[in-house]
């Protein structure tokens, strides 16, 4: 059986927002019993402080200053989710209001913002056993990881998700504008200059556009035992 297995991988899932990537990576974690991240997550409440304390993006001293003032830390839900706690206060509605997901990609781009992300990243994974996702797992934080997967899905499938996710957070917003988000944050995350979103030769790539939750995880669970079949047994 996967859980019982003494070898731990690290396992990146990347790709577009709202792609389901979370879903599948809090399910995968689960059943191999390994430590799920959101790193979106990081961003994001990197965004709401940053939007709460008014700090100005184009300084890079009021930039290094607010980063110097955040910490970041995560709660394990019963699910086996994640919760984060920006500066010892839950804000895991808070991160996913609109206000925040408008400003985020720009933030995500600052090089000093992803600098301090990606090494609290890789010190989480450096006894592997996590399961991570978001734009740059398999290429900057983990470029050894044993397996990468990379999430499409078709947009206006993607915009749904999204919608109803906002629409149960309280957001009322059109699905016409929660596209046009999703396919800016998109442009943003794949074509800034510091760890751009991008489909290597070493990703699986998992369109769920028609695709349930559970072929998708019966699939990524198939390519954990191909990743683990290669590795020494400890
Ligand atoms: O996955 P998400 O929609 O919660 O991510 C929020 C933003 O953070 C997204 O626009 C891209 C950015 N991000 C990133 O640049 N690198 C990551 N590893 C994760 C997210």
């Amino acid at each position: 059986m996967l859980e019982n297995n003494s070898v731990k991988i690290n396992i990146a899932i990347d790709g577009y927002s709202s792609c389901g990537k979370g879903t599948l990576a809090k399910s995968l974690a689960k059943l191999l019993g390994y430590r799920f991240i959101d790193t979106g997550a990081m961003y994001r409440s990197v965004t709401l402080y940053f939007i709460n304390n008014a700090v100005d993006l184009a300084s890079p001293k009021a930039v290094e200053a607010a980063l110097a003032s955040i910490s970041i830390d995560f709660l394990v839900t019963a699910d086996g989710g994640q919760e984060v706690v920006l500066n010892g206060v839950s804000v895991e509605g808070a991160i996913r209001e609109m206000r925040v997901a408008e400003r985020v990609s720009e933030v995500a781009a600052l090089s000093p913002v992803r600098k301090k992300l990606v090494a609290m990243q890789q010190k989480i994974g450096e006894n592997k056993g996590v399961v991570m996702d978001g734009r740059d797992i398999g290429t900057v934080v983990f470029p050894d990881a044993e397996l990468k997967i990379f999430m499409t899905a078709r947009p206006e499938i993607r915009a749904q998700r999204r919608w109803n996710e906002l629409q149960a957070n309280g957001d009322s917003i059109s699905e016409l504008e929660v596209l046009a988000n999703l396919s800016h944050r998109d442009a943003i995350d794949s074509s800034r200059e510091d760890s751009p979103l991008t489909l290597t030769k070493d990703y699986r790539v998992l369109d769920n556009s028609e695709l349930d939750r559970e072929q998708q995880l019966q699939l990524a669970l198939q390519w954990v035992e191909v990743a683990m079949s290669g590795l020494p047994a400890s």
